[in-house]
């Protein structure tokens, strides 16, 4: 299978190249960056270990892989400055995004391809993509809370003192400042982890503030996430590869599940072949629940604002005519002018 990453020259894609290389499993890693020069350094520097590893091409590439491409990851995107919220990055990167999607789809993008946006504020690119990429909304999934969630395990593991792949303790809901922790389901063993000897409340908060501004820890210390995002989305892109159907927080777009409507955000997910191929909902202490629908309510009203900026566009299958008019947005008309309410 071919994985193409666009934005691959970055810290984030050139960390799931790696990531993708030791996963071993991609028969071919395409690395596209708007930077060519970046793009093929990343390629040639991962290809000169490539016969101590495995045996897969990697190559620098142009949009025009795209059309050859099973899997199109996109890192691609404007980095958090220190202290802003991913949601502040709006308006800067979904022109950039929606761009790009574009491009993807002149360039011959196939039905049958999975997309996988990881660029930031992710779950509302997550959305834009179900509706304007023309691939069904199954093939495509946002990197979510997967690593969120992994921060989290490894966070509480080490206050804990046990090993991190003995720790289960899900993050739900947005990739930001809303995420959910959902206690009722944490073990570290198999075993309830606030019964673990230790534990206690404060470590808990603890580890999930840790966790809540881990984005901004990375900016400060070394520019940004590198490595946990890299294998972060190794194990979505190698779940739908292997046709693992690992059950992971990626983020989809919602119909109801947890009572949230219409935006894309984390919930439990069974990935492999045909991308989202199960969302499940369990029974949830009201608290978790009620804040599921909070991050939903937060991001509705986030891309409530943005359509009204660059219009509702369309979701026309791929090859059906599908450019972006901004003579047809619906700026400044309120929501109720133009779409049924929605509850959540
Ligand atoms: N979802 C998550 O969990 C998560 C975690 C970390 C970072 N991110 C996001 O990932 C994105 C990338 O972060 P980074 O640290 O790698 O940034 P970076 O600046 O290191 O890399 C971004 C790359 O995108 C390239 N690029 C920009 N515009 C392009 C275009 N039109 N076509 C092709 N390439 C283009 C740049 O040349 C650059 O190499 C950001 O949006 C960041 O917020 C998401």
């Amino acid at each position: 299978m071919k994985v193409s990453i666009i934005g691959g020259g970055g810290l984030v894609g050139s960390m799931a190249a790696y990531a993708l290389q030791f996963g071993r499993s991609a028969s071919h890693i395409c690395i596209i960056d708007a930077n060519k020069d970046l793009a093929q350094g990343v390629a040639l520097d991962l290809l000169q270990g490539s016969c101590l590893v495995a045996d897969q091409r990697i190559t620098a590439g142009t949009m025009d892989d795209v059309s050859s491409s099973n899997v199109i990851v996109i890192t691609a995107g404007l980095r958090r400055k220190p202290d802003e919220s991913r949601l502040d990055l709006i308006n800067r990167n979904v022109d950039l995004f929606l761009n790009l999607l574009e491009q993807a789809k002149s360039a011959g993008l196939k039905e049958n391809s999975y997309l996988v946006v990881v660029s930031n504020p992710v779950d509302v690119l997550t959305y834009l993509a179900t509706k304007r990429s023309g691939l069904d909304p199954k093939r495509v999934m946002g990197l979510g809370t997967v690593l969120d969630t992994a921060r989290f395990r490894s966070h509480l593991a080490k206050r804990l003192a046990v090993p991190p792949t003995q720790v289960q303790a899900l993050l739900l809901g947005e990739h930001g400042d809303s995420m959910v922790p959902i206690w009722s389901s944490a073990t570290v063993a198999g075993l309830p982890l606030e019964q673990w000897p230790g534990c206690n409340p404060q470590l808990l908060k603890d580890a999930f503030e840790e966790t809540k501004t881990a984005g901004s820890t990375m900016i400060k210390l070394k520019g940004g996430s590198g490595f946990a995002v890299g294998v972060s989305i190794a194990e979505v892109v190698q779940s739908i590869i292997l046709d693992s159907r690992k059950i992971l927080p990626v983020s989809s777009l919602q119909n109801g599940l947890y009572g949230v409507h219409d935006v894309a955000l984390s919930v439990p997910t069974e990935v492999g072949c045909g991308g989202v191929r199960k969302v499940i909902e369990l029974a949830l202490t009201p608290k978790e629940r009620v804040g599921i629908q909070q991050s939903g309510k937060l991001l509705r009203d986030i891309i409530d604002q943005v359509e009204a900026r660059i219009g509702l566009g369309n979701s026309l299958p791929l090859n059906a005519s599908s450019t972006i008019n901004p003579s047809s947005t619906a700026k400044n008309l309120p929501r109720s002018a133009w779409q049924p309410s929605r509850k959540y």
